[in-house]
């Protein structure tokens, strides 16, 4: 090998380095994982001069309220913070196909109709092909500026000539750094290029989305192993097949992270959410039991969902349990309580739990509707229609309070329910609200007879 480069290996899951190959990534616990790749050291046999700063003192630090640009979608720009902050790196992960160049394209869209330049350079499409997506999904001013190339430092130049206020780059695994040998989605070249994109969002004020596709095979290295260096993380996710699409805030370093914003996928492009509780609970069967509705928050929305259960003899001595869309190791807790604490025969039962819609929620306070559904089902009794049920569950079977009890009861009044399940500690909490019945339940016990 030349002298200068040396050879590493890099785990293509979470960027895990290592002078030798392995099979198990010892970070992530991946297999088969380790690609190498020669890393230059390009020094020139030359020191730089290190230049001395003197450190400020925090009360002499000028700040200006972050400049951000509204994108338009609402849905987003919860997600962002309240919109793009000048200057930021945002990388948008998510599984290939699930729509985030349809979105990218759409807040470009946006973007532009506000008189703003925006640049979106491709590494994937080719000019017809970005132009055929764009006239699915509407008008687009001349303030939009395509680009196709995977080479990194010609994209640059593209970007300190047009000097734009919004760049996209689509995807980051498909952009190349000459300087780097390892081939384009590597690891070495995906961090390469993601510093050289900060150090241009950074030093001319320009904001930057970055697309990351999330692999499982390994292939190209996922967005994990980027997150350490951008802004804002944001996954998109969903289930291929339903139209939903969730995007999560993972990081930001200028909001809160818990925020969601839900779209559709549809002819046209993606179409914002607005009210997510009214989609979720759309097509629920009517006096069917095993089916209740609960109330889950992210971030500062509190969202209705319906969960159901499907609880049955077992044909085979080790009972079957599944929990889709929350932690199964929850669900079987739940269950062991409810065997403990209620005298349920549990034991001899399979039990199917399921979020309709393809949500995942890992939130408490979904567990007493768990519960509730696994008894309505055990014992084949429909929960009236009109009844929401919250709360956390103990292990000794107490109902424990959740926190923001009165917007979701608000939430719950908004689409109609006439009574809530809630937590006595909440309930006791709760100013009152007209319209309404509301009744506190301190256990188990409590909570079925309320029913
Ligand atoms: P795309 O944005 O290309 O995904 P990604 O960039 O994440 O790989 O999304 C592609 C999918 O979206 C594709 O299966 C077709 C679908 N789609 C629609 O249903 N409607 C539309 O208007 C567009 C543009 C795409
Ligand atoms: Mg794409």
């Amino acid at each position: 090998m030349a002298k200068g480069k040396n050879s590493v290996f890099f785990c293509q899951n979470c960027g895990y380095e290592s002078s030798k190959w392995m099979g198990q990534c010892p970070a992530c616990k991946e297999w088969n994982s380790f690609v190498e790749e020669t890393v230059s050291k390009s020094t020139n046999g030359k020191i730089k001069k290190i230049e001395y700063t003197e450190p400020s003192k925090i009360s002499e630090i000028e700040t200006n309220e972050e400049e951000r640009i509204k994108t338009g979608m609402q849905e987003l720009d919860r997600v962002l913070g309240g919109g793009i902050v000048q200057g930021s790196l945002v990388l948008v992960g998510g599984d290939p196909g699930i729509g985030k160049s349809t979105l990218l394209l759409q807040v470009c869209q946006t973007l532009t109709t506000q008189e703003k330049k925006v640049l979106y350079i491709s590494g994937e499409e080719s000019l017809k092909q970005i132009k055929m997506r764009a006239l699915r999904i509407g008008q687009f001013t001349n303030d939009l500026l395509i680009l196709c190339e995977t080479n990194l430092d010609l994209a640059s130049e593209a970007i300190k000539k047009l000097k734009p206020q919004v760049v996209v780059i689509d995807s980051i695994q498909t952009m190349y750094n000459e300087a780097i040998s390892a081939a384009p989605g590597s690891v070495s070249q995906v961090r390469e290029s993601t510093s050289l994109l900060m150090q241009l969002a950074k030093g001319n004020g320009i904001s930057i989305f970055i697309v990351g596709h999330v692999t499982k095979e390994g292939v190209v290295a996922g967005p994990r192993v980027l997150e350490h260096m951008v802004d804002t993380v944001l996954y998109f996710e969903g289930d291929r097949h339903a139209s939903y699409r969730i995007l999560r805030g993972v990081k930001n370093r200028f909001g809160s992270t818990n925020e969601i914003g839900v779209f559709e996928m549809a002819e046209k492009g993606l179409i914002e959410v607005t009210n997510p509780s009214e989609y979720m609970l759309e097509g629920r069967p009517e006096n069917a039991s095993g089916s209740v509705v609960a109330c889950s928050m992210e971030g500062t929305r509190p969202i209705l969902m319906e969960i159901q259960a499907l609880v049955c003899q077992t044909n085979f001595g080790l009972p079957r349990r599944t929990a889709v869309g929350t932690d199964f190791n929850r669900v079987n807790l739940l269950m062991a309580v409810l065997e403990k604490r209620f005298g349920l025969q549990l034991s001899s039962c399979d039990a199917y739990v399921n979020i309709a819609g393809g949500i995942k929620i890992n939130e408490p306070a979904i567990d007493l509707a768990i519960v509730m559904a696994i008894v309505s089902s055990y014992q084949d009794k429909v929960i009236p229609e009109k009844t929401i049920v919250f709360g956390e569950v103990g292990l000794s079977g107490e109902v424990r309070s959740v926190s923001m009890a009165e917007q979701r009861v608000l939430e719950a009044k908004k689409l109609g329910f006439t009574r809530c399940i809630i937590p006595k500690v909440s309930s006791q909490n709760l100013k009152e609200i007209k319209g309404i019945e509301i009744i506190g339940v301190g256990n188990l016990r409590d909570a079925i007879h309320a029913i």
